[in-house]
């Protein structure tokens, strides 16, 4: 696909096929598929996770693998159903190194944030959903269009940007890599926190 085409894709949620056919930076090169978000056509609320990891890359969905199974706890304690909330990515391919046979995880750079908002910004519109739930510091930097925004100065608090309410939480990896139990569960309860404000405002 040629560069004018790719600016050409209309603004929607977009399909696996045009993110493998996405050239934005250089990521997709070592990417098995480009990850859509997914969920219900008009969702009240959309979260926003960082990138996909190992599982989702190789299943092509989003929040599939470990991380994926702290979101479902989370949602379950705060009384939500995945099905009806969209889950996606500030980025849709996968970034990782490779550490003896394991591919881990690498954050993708401002750069790489930036091309793919397109794909994000794309997803946003197409919901119409009010209400945002950012999963940890990438995902808050796509959101609000900035590169110096840290999560430690706005955790637990709603902001405003392009007429949605913003809410920044944890991300489920951040729990997974706390070594207490007592830590894991705090972090857990801020997700869950974060869940229930935007439901509270989803339905205002
Ligand atoms: N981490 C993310 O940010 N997104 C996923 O889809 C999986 C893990």
């Amino acid at each position: 696909m040629r560069g004018s085409e790719i600016e050409n894709i209309p603004i929607a949620a977009p399909s696996p096929r045009a993110l493998d056919a996405c050239r934005r930076c250089e990521l997709w090169r070592h990417a098995t598929h480009g990850v859509p978000g997914v969920g219900p056509a008009r969702p009240k609320i959309v979260i926003v996770g960082e990138q996909p990891g190992d599982q989702e890359d190789l299943q092509g969905l989003p929040f599939v693998g470990p991380a994926g199974k702290v979101l479902d706890r989370a949602l379950l304690q705060a009384g939500m159903a995945r099905d009806e909330v969209f889950v996606t990515n500030a980025v849709k391919h996968f970034k990782w190194e490779l550490r003896g046979k394991r591919r881990l995880h690498k954050t993708p750079a401002q750069r790489e944030i930036e091309a793919c908002h397109y794909w994000l910004e794309s997803e946003l519109n197409a919901s119409h959903a009010k209400v945002v739930v950012v999963l940890g510091a990438t995902a808050l930097k796509s959101v609000l269009e900035v590169s110096n925004v840290g999560l430690g100065k706005v955790l637990g608090q709603v902001l405003e940007h392009a007429g949605r309410a913003v809410i920044p939480t944890y991300h489920p990896s951040y729990v997974l890599r706390l070594r207490e139990e007592q830590e894991r569960d705090d972090a857990i309860q801020r997700i869950v926190a974060a869940l229930k404000k935007a439901t509270e405002l989803a339905e205002a």
